[in-house]
């Protein structure tokens, strides 16, 4: 039973991987939608993605990495020389800033919509860690990547997370659940999270007022000042209020530049192509993709249809778990 069902903005029509939609004039809408199903703070909400044809999509799969150079935001662009668009990635958005509920990308289900993390049976929420209300950026993942679980990164020496890479969005605007941007990259952070590899993207939105002025590492420490440190505090201590131990960094938590951050999201695209060529060991991710057309997982949009259709959600009141959204948490030195 679909109990809610927000549509978001219409825009032109899907293709496959490969083929590429016309440069549309005038083109004012963003190219996804989403649809939500159950409610939020319950254990079946889920936000499945659409195209503009209205198909449904894998927002993990079946959005491009890159940003089509011939057009941003559906806006046929003349202002970016060929060079920025080397640097311009689509970004999904999972958490916006300043909330709590751990919301990301349901990469074990068919069509990957956005759950909320659930451990032990109980939904998760980032603590409020004093000073921090949340999360602090808006925060995300890049399609058509993955952080390979059985192949050792060569600058951390520790494994993928089995995720497609985070981005942190360091942008003006609160952004939405589902929203998917376009971002460009400006450096990277290389988590090291109870043992596993755990690269966070430092990213602006391409349409922040403030976006021009951002290129590389070093323009965020120059007009946001403090927010890399408080980002590698908030990384650092996320888990623990559970109960867990401080995490570590590769590279002693010092922040690569662009160029880095552009060869760690190159790697683990290969990771993720040889994911939905078959070529690796996927466990338990689920590849089920309809634009991805020599993918073995490959699906049709009825086949991709009748799977959103078949999963039933039980009429499941809305948790009460403000409390976790609330609470305070104070380290200390
Ligand atoms: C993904 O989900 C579909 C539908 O439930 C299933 O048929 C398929 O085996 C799953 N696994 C992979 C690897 O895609």
């Amino acid at each position: 039973v679909s109990l809610l069902l927000r549509l978001r903005r219409p825009g032109p029509p899907p293709t496959c991987a490969g083929e590429r939609a016309p440069a549309r004039a005038a083109q004012r809408h963003a190219l996804y939608r989403t649809e939500e199903r159950g409610w939020p703070r319950s254990l079946v909400y889920r936000v499945f993605f659409k195209n503009v044809a209205g198909h449904y999509i894998s927002p993990f799969h079946d959005i491009p990495l890159k940003v089509d150079s011939k057009e941003e935001n559906g806006i046929p662009t003349k202002k970016a020389r060929n060079d920025e668009y080397e640097n311009l990635f689509n970004m999904v958005v999972e958490v916006p800033r300043w909330t709590n509920a751990k919301m990301e990308i349901a990469t074990e289900e068919p069509l990957n919509p956005i759950k909320q993390d659930v451990k032990n049976g109980k939904l998760r929420y980032a603590a409020n860690i004093f000073l921090h209300k949340g999360y602090i950026w808006n925060y995300g993942a890049l399609p058509q990547t993955w952080e390979d679980p059985h192949q050792k990164d060569k600058s951390t020496n520790c494994c993928g997370d089995n995720d497609p890479i985070d981005v942190c969005e360091i942008g003006s605007k609160v952004l939405s659940r589902g929203e998917v941007i376009h971002v460009k990259i400006l450096g990277i952070l290389g988590l090291i999270d109870e043992g596993e590899t755990d690269w966070k993207l430092i990213a602006i939105n391409v349409n922040d007022p403030e976006a021009s002025k951002f290129h590389d590492i070093g323009d965020v420490k120059k007009f946001k000042p403090g927010y890399l440190e408080a980002t590698l505090n908030w990384f650092r201590v996320y888990k623990v209020p559970e109960g867990k131990p401080e995490n570590q960094f590769a590279f002693n938590g010092e922040f690569k530049n662009k160029a880095f951050a552009l060869e760690v999201i190159k790697s683990t695209h290969e990771c993720w192509k040889a994911l939905l060529m078959k070529k690796c060991n996927g466990g338990a991710i689920n590849c089920t993709n309809v634009q991805v057309c020599d993918s073995p997982f490959h699906c049709t949009q009825d086949e991709a249809r009748s799977l959103v259709e078949s999963v039933s959600f039980s009429l499941n009141k809305e948790s009460d778990e403000e409390d976790a959204e609330q609470a305070w948490y104070f380290l200390g030195k």
